[in-house]
């Protein structure tokens, strides 16, 4: 028997090796297997103990608190050294002969019965006392001494055995129920046992305090429930994923990993399908029936339904993503870290409701070099010390996943994924979580048909690249869109189904390299450039792009509509960013019109950060070196906190170069352009009402808002044709009628024939 102590952080575990037991690992269950580990803690002190045979049992403090004490029992009861033949037969003269079997039954009770079985050593030992008590009294006067002297051992080790916790249990049983319950069943109240199959290396972190308080639950597909707990310890919250395997019944697990065994065989290390593809279908439709073989062979009997869940479980830990699969169901995460060390630490996720949230779950660090192997092959790109950072883009699944190293990352591999919505955010969506208020909806949503250049800016995570899909959607159908991304993030797919012609670009990440044939962004952009006449999305501004693309706009050919995403808390940031990081001459940057700035908010008292527009800011045209110095920004809209809301600048507004200058090109006045920007401002409110009028949330999703804007514009034009001008007020009166007649009606009749 292999075990052997490893210290994790600040804990000793005892991993000890079950494999060639002839019972199971199961200390509870099994006798045997108790004596062993009893035994083993008797030569090495540890926090921790998991045994492992097919799964690993893991007995956490509390659980290994009592196994130890046994131990230290044992070795007491040993030391006394009360059981030796000699001391029998000096008790007395003639002790021996009445004595001489006892001493084989003391032997056999504080050793190998106490470490097996300690409960019924304890019982034994009651018992004996009482017999010895009566014995005393129908011997001889010179045998008494005798049995006297047995009954001071006796009660010597019924004291030892007294201090146990163990027994401590065993005494309360007995004094509720008056006798103990047949079989080792006690055992498993007294030693919790986390199992979990060997192989799937994470480990859950056991232990939930009993303190913490549930806020939430829910179910993800496929039926994993999702616990969130609030723990007032702790500023953050705990994301608790009831995982499917960690909760199998043990012959089951056996079931799992003989199969998977067996169909290591067949299946190349290196595949890795998603949990969509056509193919991952096809491997577990070929794992079930070896679950059944196994099943079979072993003399387990399963359900259907259990021969499923086994063959789903075998797909992900061989060719799918693990238990990151689960975390990759959830679409309220974002984001999902998981840092280095690996292995030591919980898994992290960011909750689009509750913020940073420790999960219940630990990766180890082999699942994670299988994983890198794994997108290494997928990506065709280098991971090793001369190429530590690795971005790649998950296929089907929307996620990003960013991948550091050593040199780099010195403490070891770290990952970092971002969870994309496979759906476009829309501005009626964003106008209900309060990222912005109507008005400032309808400001940008005018702006951008107004073809305006807006670089959408934030710190990481902060909705830049879901605001500015949400701008790309206020895009007239009629127009081209270029939209040039090193990492795949805008929904592309969901945005042409709806009706939007998109060309896209992948472009080479900066970062990590990139594989053979993709071009580096620059070039990607130049060739853009030349595809002709169209509005231009740039994922992520942040390499030699944006010479290119201030070029091209500085001289009037960047065409339409230009935005991208930039880092920057503030216009000013932006600036420095695009002039001293990015190598733009100051004085293109005047190409940018409009700066629009989002933050994580967190209230007063709140932890909860919630993300909000802060700034909506003109670039103006005069200055020369420095625009912060030489007033040249102008905010249109900015952020009160105690409205927590974007408020209109009033007295800028009427300064605003950007809105004569439009207001001369479209030929229309001031006053139209307000009016036009209310209209748009008024039609995503309607939108959000009638969500929440008809209880239909998707009318707030792009496939059903899009029409209702589309209809919008359309209503624009013919007002205009008719009357050379645009009642808005019966325009939105006349699209909410047919927003209401046929869009709500056409969702409520779909819902109803589910
Ligand atoms: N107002 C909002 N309310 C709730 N969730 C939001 C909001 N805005 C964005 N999100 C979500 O937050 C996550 C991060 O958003 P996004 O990718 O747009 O940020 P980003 O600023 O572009 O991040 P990065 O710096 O990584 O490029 C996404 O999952 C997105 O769906
Ligand atoms: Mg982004």
């Amino acid at each position: 028997m292999t075990a052997e102590v490893r210290v994790v952080g600040r804990k000793r575990y005892l991993y000890i090796d079950a494999r060639d037991w002839p019972t199971g690992a199961s200390v509870a269950d099994y006798p045997e297997a108790m004596f062993r580990v009893v035994a083993e803690l008797m030569k090495q002190d540890a926090d921790v103990v998991v045994v492992t045979d097919v799964y690993d049992h893991v007995y956490d403090e509390g659980a290994t608190d009592v196994l130890r004490e046994i131990a230290q029992a044992a070795k007491m009861l040993r030391s006394e050294g009360f059981w030796s033949f000699s001391v029998v037969e000096k008790i007395g003269k003639g002790c021996d002969r009445v004595l001489r079997n006892e001493n084989v039954w003391v032997v056999r009770t504080s050793h190998d019965l106490w470490m097996s079985d300690p409960m019924k050593a304890y019982i034994e030992v009651l018992k004996k006392i009482r017999e010895v008590r009566e014995k005393k009294k129908a011997v001889p006067e010179r045998l008494k001494e005798c049995f006297e002297r047995y009954e001071k051992v006796l009660l010597k080790m019924k004291t030892i055995m007294d201090a146990t916790k163990v027994i401590a249990k065993t005494r309360e049983y007995m004094l509720q129920m008056k006798e103990l319950p047949t079989g080792r069943g006690i055992y498993r109240t007294l030693l919790p046992v986390q199992i979990k199959p060997a192989f799937l290396g994470s480990g859950i972190i056991t232990g939930l305090a009993e303190e913490l308080e549930l806020v939430d639950s829910y179910t993800l597909e496929g039926g994993v429930e999702v616990l969130i707990y609030q723990d007032p310890s702790s500023v953050e919250m705990l994301y608790y994923l009831q995982a499917p395997e960690f909760t199998l019944p043990p012959d089951h697990y056996f079931v799992l990993e003989k199969a998977k065994e067996l169909v290591a065989k067949y299946t190349p290390a290196s595949s890795l399908l998603t949990s969509r593809s056509f193919a991952r279908k096809q491997f577990e439709e070929m794992y079930r029936s070896t679950v059944v073989d196994v099943a079979r062979r072993f003399k387990v009997s399963l359900s259907g339904e259990e021969v499923e869940l086994i063959s789903s479980i075998l797909a992900r830990y061989t060719v799918g993503y693990g238990i990151l699969e689960l975390f990759f169901l959830d679409r309220k995460i974002t984001d999902i870290y998981l840092d280095a060390p690996l292995g030591t630490k919980p898994i992290y996720i960011v909750h689009s409701q509750y913020g940073q949230c420790r999960t219940n779950i630990v990766y180890s660090e082999e699942e994670a070099r299988n994983f890198i192997s794994k997108l290494r092959s997928m990506s065709g790109r280098p991971f090793d010390e001369a190429h530590p950072v690795l971005d790649y883009d998950l296929p089907d699944l929307h996620v990003r996943v960013a991948v550091i190293g050593p040199p780099l990352s010195p403490d070891g591999i770290a990952f970092a994924f971002r969870l994309l919505q496979p759906t476009p955010w829309t501005l009626p969506q964003f106008i209900s979580v309060r990222m912005l208020n109507p008005l400032a909806a309808g400001f940008l949503s005018f702006l951008v048909d107004s073809q305006a250049t807006m670089l959408i800016s934030g710190s990481r995570g902060a909705g830049k690249t879901s605001l500015m899909t949400s701008l790309i959607l206020e895009i007239p159908q009629n127009q081209r869109i270029l939209v040039q991304e090193d990492t795949l993030e805008i929904p592309v797919e969901e945005m042409r189904k709806v009706g939007f012609h998109i060309q896209r670009l992948k472009t080479r990440s900066p970062i990590g390299g990139g594989s053979a044939g993709e071009l580096p962004p620059e070039d990607a952009l130049r060739t853009a450039l030349r595809l002709g006449d169209s509005a231009i999305v740039i994922g992520e501004v942040r390499s030699r792009e944006a010479l290119v693309l201030y070029e091209a706009m500085r001289v009037g050919a960047a065409g339409n509509v230009v935005m991208g995403t930039i880092h920057g808390d503030s216009a000013y940031s932006v600036w420095d960013r695009v002039v001293n990081d990015l190598g733009v001459p100051t004085t293109s940057f005047k190409a940018t019109d409009i700066v629009v700035v989002n933050a994580p908010i967190r209230f007063a008292g709140s932890l909860k950060r919630h993300r909000r527009t802060v700034s909506i800011t003109e670039v103006l045209k005069h200055w020369k070196s420095d625009p912060y110095e030489e007033g040249g920004f102008l905010d249109l809209m900015l952020y009160s906190a105690d409205a927590d809301e974007l408020q209109l600048m009033e007295d800028n507004v009427r300064n605003s170069e950007l809105l004569a200058k439009i207001s001369r090109l479209r030929g229309i006045g001031y006053e139209e352009i307000w009016k036009e920007i209310r209209a748009r401002a008024d039609e995503k409110e309607m939108v959000v009402r009638l969500a929440d009028e008809f209880n239909v949330p998707e009318l707030m999703e792009a496939r059903y808002y899009v029409p209702v804007h589309n209809r919008f514009l359309l209503l624009k034009e013919r007002y205009l044709e008719e009357f050379g001008e645009v009642d808005y007020g019966k325009l939105l009166k006349e699209l909410e009628d047919w927003t209401k007649e046929t869009i709500v009606r056409g969702i409520l009749a779909g819902k109803g024939k589910e």
